[in-house]
Order: structure tokens, then sequence, then C-alpha cells
């Protein structure tokens, strides 16, 4: 498909990877993903945004074979999916010259092989006037890597975030035609890559909404027409104050831990707590991370194995960790058959988290009685909690 106008010399194209269903061999994509690129002609000189993974090369070189003099390659990022393909624009525009962050120089020459003498860096706030369209850089790092940076067209108010406000998202939209989908997908992509640095991103966008804005072209999912959907969802999702809601990631055996989740869940939910339960046999691992955006409180459930938690807890329990959500309390809660140092072993995996550890329920066998009066105290002490939350 050829790029399409976005607006009057400013070019949308880039590839739409209908078939991805796994980013970076770990994060689950289930409605696949787009690697966007834009051209922007001015009076003078031409600069191409972005390129794509390097699996769509040919996507973007038929995008460009009209395009006869490129002026400049602005890598907002270097990770391979939008500068995969840039030794391939380098090779075919001799005359291009790569811009980018200070720190994205040496992992450009180093990730991707690009020439250091091919690579200009620009400083934050540095402008480059194309000729009627001006672009302003604008470092903001962690939206992904410490390198990232946007790009800020003046004229135009359109920011170029990259992966900034970006949604694993394949559709042929150019723009937001679904706003409750395109949510879902970038409430993911936030979970996924940007809430381990939540701190950094909210100064981030205080500087991106100190422009402007008319339109934000992410180089994932489709360009936000109505920017102030995307900030508004931000601002809730980097908030302190997390939402009486709690995460359940849990596995069971032989049933008992099962039988235990069943009772604080239904426990949970007559107390007017919102509950997201994943059993980890099958779940989706982005569906886990996107429910920890929210969430006050984490419990999980597991039964025993080999004197610790089953393997599918000890990576749901380091995945929470790594994504550092604003969880506030932990539980555990599970079954064991003769011993258990499971609570020795999950403490040992939260060190990111800063929560307080509320009683746990840990039955031998079966939950009987006592077990089942227990989850419904760690109920109630959730339910307490949770009223407190500011
Ligand atoms: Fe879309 Fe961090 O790459």
């Amino acid at each position: 498909m050829k790029m399409r106008t976005l607006r009057n010399d400013v070019l949308a194209g880039g590839a739409v990877d209908w078939d991805r269903r796994l980013f970076d061999s770990l994060i689950p994509i289930p409605d696949g993903t787009s690697y966007n690129a834009y051209l922007i002609r001015g009076s003078r000189q031409t600069a191409l945004l972005d390129t794509v993974d390097p699996s769509m090369t040919d996507v973007l070189a038929a995008q460009l074979a009209e395009v006869k003099r490129l002026d400049f390659v602005v890598s907002h990022h270097t990770e391979q999916d939008h500068s995969g393909a840039i030794p391939f624009v380098l090779n075919r525009y001799p005359e291009a010259t790569v811009l980018a962050s200070a720190k994205a120089k040496p992992m450009l020459t180093e990730h991707l092989g690009v020439s250091a003498d091919r690579i200009r860096i620009v400083q934050d706030g540095e402008i480059v006037d194309l000729g009627g369209k001006t672009l302003e850089f604008l470092y903001t790092p962690w939206v992904h890597w410490p390198e990232t940076m946007c790009t800020y067209l003046m004229e135009d108010r359109i920011l170029f975030s990259c992966d900034f406000f970006g949604a694993h998202l394949a559709t042929s939209d150019l723009t937001v035609a679904d706003e409750g989908k395109v949510y879902e997908a970038a409430k993911r992509y936030y979970a996924e890559i940007m809430m381990p640095f939540r701190t950094v991103i909210k100064k981030n966008m205080e500087k991106v909404k100190a422009h402007p804005l008319d339109l934000i072209a992410p180089s994932h999912g489709p360009v936000y027409d109505r920017p102030a959907f995307i900030l508004e969802a931000y601002e809730d999702w980097v908030g302190k104050v997390p939402k009486n809601e709690v995460v359940l990631p849990y596995i069971s055996m032989h049933g008992s831990t099962e039988k235990m989740v069943k009772m604080l869940v239904s426990a949970l939910t007559e107390r007017n707590v919102k509950v997201h339960c994943f059993n980890m046999a099958s779940t989706d691992i982005g569906k886990l991370a996107i429910a920890l955006v929210d969430a006050a409180t984490i419990v999980i459930g597991t039964p025993t194995v080999f004197m610790g938690p089953h393997p599918a807890i000890f990576f749901a329990t380091h995945l929470a960790n790594a994504l550092s959500p604003k969880l506030r309390y932990a539980s555990i809660i599970g079954s064991y058959g003769w011993n258990s140092k499971v609570i020795e072993h999950l403490s040992a995996l939260i060190p990111n988290l800063k929560v307080e550890v509320l009683p746990t329920v840990l039955c031998r066998g079966l939950p009987g009685e006592n077990d089942s009066r227990a989850l419904e105290a760690l109920a109630d002490t959730i339910a307490a909690r949770h009223r407190e939350l500011k």
C-alpha cells in the first residue's frame, strides 16, 4: 500500500503486520501490530521518521520508490522494529543522515551496524527546519529504552511519538476509529512496555503536553486524531493511587488451590472488591499485565512443587515484579502435600514491589473449615485496606 496523506506534505507509511502474535519472544500481541514510518516534505529537505521491522523492509522500499532524495532519517528509538530498516534506507539514499539522540548513536552502530559518520546527534529541544516544516526533537527517555525521543512538527502540531502512546494493533485505519478497541491495545502496550518506567513517563507526558497537539502519531497502531483520549488514559495509568482491584494469578495441580481461589474470589466479590483471576496454565500474560496496571493487591495462588511454588507461578511472580506495578498489598494462598516453602520462595521474588504482605493462607491437602474462615478473614483485610486507598 502507498503512503497515505496525514496532513499536507506529511505522509503516513510503514507496514501492518497482521500475523505477528509475539513480540520480543515474550509479549503476546493478539491483534498483530504495525511499524509506522512517516515522510515529511519541506520546501528544501525531506525527512523519514522511523522505518520498519527488517522483516518488512520490502513494504517500505515500495513506498519510497518515488522518493528521489532523502535528507534525514529520524531514529526515535533503536529497537529493530523501528530502526531495523535504516541500513537499507541509508544504502538507497547515500546523501541521507540519521538524526538521533546522543544515547542512540552508539546503539545504532552496535545494534544495526550503522556507520557513525552517517549519524548526527540532535540535542533535546533542537530544531531542524526542512523548509516550512519545522521539527523539534524532544528527549523522552524510557519510552521504551533510555535513548528514546519524539519529534514535534510545529506547523501541523503533530507529535511523532514512536513507542510512546503506541498500541500493538494491526488495522487499516489511519486514525483511531474505535476508541474502545484502541484503549485495550494501548493499555496492554503500556503495561508490557511502559509501566516499569512510569515515573519517567509522567515527566515525559508533561514535556509533550507543553506543546499544542492536533495529532499524536505513534509508530505502532493508528494515529490519535483526538490526543486527549490517549493522554487522559495515560494520566490514569501513571496515577499514584491504585484501584479497588485484586489480581489473582494461580495454578492448581489436584484442585485444592483452585478451590481456595474460588472461595477467595467469592468472598472478595461479596465485599465489592473487583477480582481479575488468571489460571496460569492457559492465560495470556498480556491480560495479567493489563490487570496489574490498576490493582491494589496481588494474591498468588500456588500448590507446592519441589517445596516451592509451581514454575508457572515463578514466571507470573517474576513478571509482576519486573513490571513494577503500583500494588500496595500482597498475599499467598495455596495447598501443599506434606511441607512447603512457597512463602520464602515467593517473598524473595518481589523485591521491586513495595507491598505490605497480608496474612497468607496455606493448607495441607484439601481446604477445610478453618481454611475457609482464613480466606474470609483475608477478604475482610483486603476490603478494609482498599477502603483506605489514597
Ligand atoms: Fe516498538 Fe521498543 O520498539
